[in-house]
């Protein structure tokens, strides 16, 4: 019997996405034996570009470190294939289609994967000439879009509704690349198969949680791109928010992904619109000794610009698990530190009369670098001394799973999307959630023009930035 063939059709497969993620991901699957086959790999866009061109500028983006990994990218080079087009013309999406029926089989199961790596003012004139003119009848036809899915509610709307025009729900995959980073996807298994944490997950035990995303970098090259859209929409509506609702949604009545989905949906309604007394923004200026620039020295970004490429927000869900507990979300640019990681914090022991300054416990699940999960603990100053001190309880990935390979986010999701398993991808009536809670301030925001705080590149953040977190119940505890 003749296997299913798949076709998987990158469109925008000239621009920054498609090369430093979408065919990388492509490749990583190829590697380690998880593409389909047979299978066909067409890219599309504006742009004329001969096929060898086309094949180098692909490959050239792909680190291989072995003669063996050199081998497969030859392979690799071999299976791409481009063919240029508009993306408001039937006629180019009819070339398209023939194009592919040229490469796939003529009978026999042809899927389709058709990946969006546009930007989104084009999704609705590609789903529309993809629909009717390059869709298949034998076999499925799956649309992978990614952010940014608007700049608020009832632009996300328009660009779902035009979508919906012509793609079902369960045709479309939303990507948050951070639902396939690996510890993201530990969540649910750290939760719901340990005992020991899934009995103290609620306002009974916790004080207060901090999701926090630090990079040591700016926007350097991107400011253009970034200023219209600022950290709260490139960061926290999606990545941040995705995460707090894997943290704090209840139990799935099983893994099927509308159930989990569900679940996740709930706690975002629970949720109220941000304002801007849940806040504070800041933007960065050049570093202490002046060799990184400030966000407004890049020639890309207007003078004025009130851009946050900082902000700090607390939240809450107030159901029966986690009324009054709030949910800090903490994300930067040109901040002091590469890290993102969740960090519950527990209550202090109640009636501590023996040991009244023991630091509070927390768990802290860091998604990067270094994947790990460390308990904070109190633990006996050893030797003669009866006093306790903070230790740590440590699962390092990098030393229990040596040898294993952690996937690339992009390659695990484009596996599920292979799969057809929407789990790891955004629904829907969740992304209108998560633009329900900010659009009132983000409006408020851009129309008042709000100024936010200064801090200098490479520092921790604004100043009163401890003192906002504090207030909000967080205790710090460093390790002696
Ligand atoms: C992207 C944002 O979605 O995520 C970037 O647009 C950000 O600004 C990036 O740098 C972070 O992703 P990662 O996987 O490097 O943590």
């Amino acid at each position: 019997m003749a296997k299913d063939n798949t076709c998987i059709v990158v469109l925008g497969a000239s621009g920054d996405l498609a090369f430093k993620k979408t065919f990388p991901a492509i490749f990583g699957l190829l590697k380690h034996g998880l593409l389909p086959q047979p299978v066909q790999i067409v890219g599309y866009a504006r742009t004329k570009m001969d096929l060898a061109k086309f094949r180098e500028r692909v490959t050239s983006q792909i680190k291989v470190a072995s003669d063996a990994d050199r081998k497969l990218l030859e392979t690799f080079k071999g299976l791409l294939t481009y063919v240029d087009g508009q993306y408001d013309q039937a006629a180019s999406f009819q070339n398209l289609r023939a194009f592919i029926e040229r490469l796939e089989p003529r009978s026999g199961v042809r899927n389709r994967l058709f990946y969006m790596a546009l930007p989104p003012n084009v999704f609705g004139s590609v789903g529309k000439g993809l629909r009717e003119n390059v869709y298949t009848a034998n076999g499925w036809n799956r649309v992978v879009v990614e952010k940014p899915f608007g700049r608020d509610l009832p632009t996300s709307n328009e660009l779902a509704a035009a979508l919906a025009q012509y793609w079902k729900e369960d045709e479309i995959y939303r990507i948050d690349h951070y639902l396939g980073k690996e510890m993201v996807k530990n969540l649910l298994i750290l939760r719901f198969a340990n005992q020991f944490l899934g009995g103290i997950w609620d306002r009974q035990h916790i004080s207060n949680v901090q999701i926090t995303f630090k990079e040591p970098f700016g926007t350097e090259g991107r400011g253009g791109y970034f200023d219209e859209f600022g950290i709260i929409r490139d960061v926290m509506q999606n990545h941040l928010l995705q995460v707090l609702t894997l943290v704090a949604m209840e139990k799935p009545i099983s893994l099927d992904p509308e159930h989990v989905r569900d679940e996740k949906v709930k706690v975002l309604r629970y949720m109220k619109e941000l304002t801007t007394n849940d806040i504070m923004i800041g933007q960065y200026t050049a570093s202490e000794d002046g060799k990184k620039p400030g966000y407004k020295d890049d020639k890309t970004v207007p003078k004025d610009s009130v851009a946050p490429t900082f902000a700090t927000a607390v939240f809450f869900i107030p159901n029966e698990r986690w009324d009054g507990v709030p949910f800090i979300l903490k994300c930067g640019k040109a901040l002091d530190d590469a890290k993102v990681e969740v960090r519950v914090q527990f209550n202090s022991v109640p009636g501590n009369t023996l040991y009244p300054n023991a630091a509070r416990n927390e768990i802290v699940i860091r998604l990067q670098p270094n994947e790990a999960v460390y308990i904070k603990m109190m633990n006996k100053k050893p030797g003669m001394s009866g006093q306790p001190v903070i230790s740590e309880l440590e699962l390092n990935y990098g030393r229990r799973y040596t040898g294993e390979r952690i996937p690339d986010a992009y390659e695990a999701l484009l596996l599920d999307v292979l799969q057809g398993d929407h789990s790891n991808f955004v629904r829907d009536d969740e992304l209108r959630e998560a633009w329900r809670i900010f659009t009132p301030l983000l409006h408020k925001l851009e129309r008042e023009r709000i100024v936010p705080l200064p801090y200098k590149y490479g520092s921790r953040g604004p100043k009163g930035l401890d003192e906002f977190i504090a207030s909000h119940g967080f205790e710090r505890h460093d390790l002696p």
